[in-house]
């Protein structure tokens, strides 16, 4: 393999290949394949592969060229570990049983179920408010709600950090977005006072996660509702993250700092915890759950959540609140830590809180595509995370936990971890002598983050 070939594979992003130019706009993506194509031919392409049995803590996996691997199954988003689970199973059976797989149309005409009903019910207990509706997916949800709320001379204020639903429903639906410095209480305030200062008239939707998946970190919920209250814009948190995964009685970080009812708008994903596609919006205003429901597009002209699908996520829901959802969260929150003590142990460093993620902090692009390239021989199934995810020159793998690790799991986990990054570094060491130090790799710079709006 030529050293040519390699920094092609080892340099560059998907960014570079965003705005393709030429009047032919099939032939004018051939070389974001192509750069992909170079990267696969040595396996340095580590997305789209497909299991091939259920995601459980150990797994077999087919990587995008059709290489199957077995191996300790981290990179699987199931953070309760229900999807397999038997009780989840048979509602699933039942209900196919009882309807057939399809809803047959989209809430707005006849799409709703009883068990979308019930679901809807169930979701609005959980979190102590009176409406919910809900969406054929957690990235439908946060786009729907941002496009059918916001309008073209209203603003969105939204963390920089922000998922990529929540980010293309604010440009789709105003010019005016305002990015603030990640969980910066402070420069939230900066942002509305400037807006409120020039914009008495428009609406300000403030917009966060309650638990961020590439960090794991989370903002102080209520000092934002406040400053929204303070500023009259509404609060929008998606709890895709920790709902039903953490805090008290699984209602996450909402429920851990007791704000349970008080959020303005709160939406989620059934796909993290709740053994399912979906999402939903919930809030304390049926107006705003009617409007949503005819002028959020992504909810009127999308066919509705499935009924086993609906039934599904209301059981998990029901586990959740259960005895047996209680110690899911204990033993999930034990093995976190285990996982957290043996990654220290093995000095490799991680960022963020406890919670079902922890990201493993790698750095330069080149060095994360290695080790994550050493990943299926040492059978470890885990997910590089790189720019433009997350800032350049700050890549990392963002292991994913189930309770139904093991132990032994996440021991053997820190340990092949380690042999990656160790064996991925003598690659590394040797390919930027034969480049002589020209990688076209970036530093970790500020300037690399998202980019944030000065405030
Ligand atoms: C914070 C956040 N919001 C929304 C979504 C979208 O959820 P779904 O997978 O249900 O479409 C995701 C999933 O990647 C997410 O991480």
């Amino acid at each position: 393999m030529s050293t040519s070939d390699l920094t092609q594979a080892l340099t560059g992003s998907a960014r570079d290949f965003r705005a393709p130019q030429g009047t032919d706009l099939m032939a004018r993506v051939g070389p974001f394949y192509e750069w992909t194509e170079v990267r696969r031919q040595r396996s340095l392409w580590p997305y789209s592969k497909s299991t091939q049995k259920a995601p459980l803590s150990t797994c077999t996996a087919h990587d995008d060229s059709g290489m199957q691997f077995t191996g300790l199954n981290f990179g699987t988003q199931d953070y309760l570990g229900l999807s397999s689970d038997p009780e989840i199973k048979e509602v699933a059976k039942a209900v196919i049983d009882e309807y057939g797989i399809h809803s047959a149309g989209s809430s707005a005409l006849a799409g709703n179920t009883k068990y979308s009903l019930r679901l809807e019910e169930t979701i609005s207990g959980f979190l102590n408010v009176d409406h919910t509706v809900l969406y054929p997916t957690g990235w439908a949800a946060g786009y729907g709600v941002i496009k059918g709320l916001v309008r073209p001379s209203d603003h969105v204020v939204m963390d920089g950090l922000a998922h990529a639903c929540l980010q293309e429903g604010a440009y789709s639906a105003t010019p005016n977005v305002y990015l603030h410095g990640h969980l910066n209480v402070d420069s939230v305030r900066r942002h509305l006072r400037r807006i409120r200062d020039k914009d008495t008239t428009n609406g300000i939707l403030v917009v966060t996660e309650s638990l961020f998946s590439m960090d794991s970190d989370t903002p102080d919920l209520k000092a934002l509702q406040n400053l929204c209250d303070e500023y009259e814009a509404t609060l929008l948190v998606d709890v895709a993250h920790d709902l039903g995964a953490m805090g008290p009685g699984g209602r996450g970080f909402i429920g851990e700092q007791d704000m349970l009812g008080k959020i303005d708008i709160v939406m989620g994903s059934f796909s993290k915890t709740f053994a399912s596609n979906g999402g939903f919006v919930s809030c304390n205003s049926v107006a705003v759950k009617q409007y949503l429901k005819y002028f959020g597009s992504t909810a009127m002209f999308s066919n509705a959540l499935s009924p086993a699908q609906a039934a599904t996520v209301t059981k998990v829901f029901e586990i959740v609140q259960s005895e047996k959802g209680q110690q899911l969260r204990s033993l999930l929150m034990t093995r976190i830590g285990q996982l957290r003590d043996a990654l220290n142990a093995e000095g490799l460093k991680y960022t963020g809180n406890p919670s079902p993620i922890v990201p493993v902090l790698v750095g330069d692009e080149a060095l994360a595509r290695l080790v994550s390239r050493q990943l299926p021989a040492l059978e470890v199934i885990a997910n590089l995370v790189e720019y433009p995810a997350v800032a350049k020159g700050d890549a990392r793998l963002r292991l994913q936990m189930m309770p139904t690790h093991s132990l032994e799991n996440v021991q053997a986990l820190a340990s092949k971890l380690r042999t990656a990054i160790d064996l991925a570094q003598v690659e590394y060491a040797r390919y930027r002598a034969a480049v002589g130090g020209v990688t076209g790799v970036t530093a970790v710079t500020d300037a690399a983050r998202p980019t944030v709006t000065a405030a």
